[in-house]
Order: structure tokens, then C-alpha cells, then sequence
């Protein structure tokens, strides 16, 4: 569990287990991996979608410390730091350093990483299908006073099928809820 007041311990920390899943990929490299577990789900995942017609693609993966430290750094320079913690977690606090989240992309292009993606296909199916893999959208509309995150469409977060499927059914929308857990809108 990784959210503003819970960061990675240490903050280093690197996943033993990182494999590249036989997926559709947009990017090479780090961001190309997973681990094991989210792996496997996410090659069963984009298997059900392509069944149903919908083109999913990996469009960021694993993100070590240093990777994370630029991404944010990026953010900060563009938009200012107040805007970039609504976007973009501080190095040691992403859930993408874990190996258990990613990205999506639908293979377009115009709308990744946009607000507008949320109205893809790719963004659509995620959000009515994922939970039958063992996803959940993490960041949802309107729930950043709980995550600290505005509607992020494509960051899928592994938590398996049973946990995602009990989510599903309950109509909890956010990991911190679930576990009973405290909002956390900001860094403390
Ligand atoms: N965009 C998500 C919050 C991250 O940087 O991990
Ligand atoms: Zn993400």
C-alpha cells in the first residue's frame, strides 16, 4: 500500500521479481517491466480486451527511484510543485516503483496520459472489466481529497481478483477506503 503517507520502505526499494509481460508496449526498457504476479494479470487483461475488440498498451511500467525522481522533477519544472503533487508522485512514493501499477495506452495516441482519455474505448472497458483480472483504477474521478490524485483513467493498480471483485461488487472506489485506511490528499 503506497500512497502519500506511506512511501516505500526504503525508498530505493527495487523489486526482485521485474519481467517483461508479452503485451502490446509503448515504451522499452524499465518502463516495460512489471512484476511477476502483475505480469502474468496483465497478459490475461489485454488478452480479454483484444477478445472484445479493444486495443490496450503498456505506456509505462516500472519506474526505479532515479526514473521517478525525473518524472517528478519534469512536473515541477512544467507546472510548479502545488500541480505536479496532484499528478505526479514524489520519488519513493509511486506506486509504479512497486511493480504492481501501470499505464495503459489504446494505441492512439492523441488522448495518452489527456483527460480525454477517459472517453477511449481502452479507458471505458478498463473500468467496467479490469476487477475481473484482479485491477482497479487507482486514481478515480473526484477522489483526489483520498488519493492526492486527480482522475488518472489509465493507472491500473494489481490487487487480485478477489480484493478487485469485492471492490467491484461494494462500490468502494479507492484502495484507501477499502482497507479502512486514511485519506491522503498530501504529504505530512
Ligand atoms: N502518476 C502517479 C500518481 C505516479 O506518479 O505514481
Ligand atoms: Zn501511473
Amino acid at each position: 500500500m503506497v500512497n502519500k503517507h506511506r512511501p516505500l520502505s526504503p525508498a530505493t526499494f527495487v523489486p526482485a521479481d521485474l519481467v517483461q509481460p508479452a503485451v502490446r508496449l509503448a515504451v522499452s526498457g524499465e518502463a516495460a517491466l512489471l512484476n511477476r504476479t502483475t505480469a502474468a494479470a496483465a497478459e490475461r487483461m489485454f488478452a480479454g480486451a483484444a477478445s472484445a475488440g479493444v486495443v490496450l498498451t503498456l505506456a509505462s511500467g516500472y519506474r526505479s527511484y532515479a526514473t521517478q525522481t525525473a518524472t517528478y522533477n519534469g512536473y515541477v519544472s512544467s507546472r510548479g510543485r502545488a500541480e505536479a503533487d496532484t499528478a505526479s508522485a514524489r520519488p519513493g512514493y509511486s506506486e509504479h516503483q512497486t511493480g504492481w501499477s501501470f499505464d495503459i495506452g489504446d494505441g492512439g495516441g492523441a488522448c495518452s496520459f489527456q483527460p480525454c482519455f477517459a472517453q477511449q474505448p481502452a479507458a471505458a472497458w478498463v473500468k467496467a472489466n479490469a476487477h475481473r483480472y484482479g485491477f482497479i483504477v487507482r486514481y478515480p474521478w473526484m477522489e483526489h481529497p483520498v488519493t492526492g490524485y486527480f482522475y488518472e483513467p489509465w493507472h491500473l493498480r494489481y490487487i487480485g481478483v478477489e480484493a478487485a471483485g469485492d471492490m467491484h461488487r461494494r462500490g468502494i472506489p479507492t484502495l484507501e477506503q477499502y482497507f479502512g485506511l486514511e485519506a491522503a490528499p498530501a504529504y505530512r
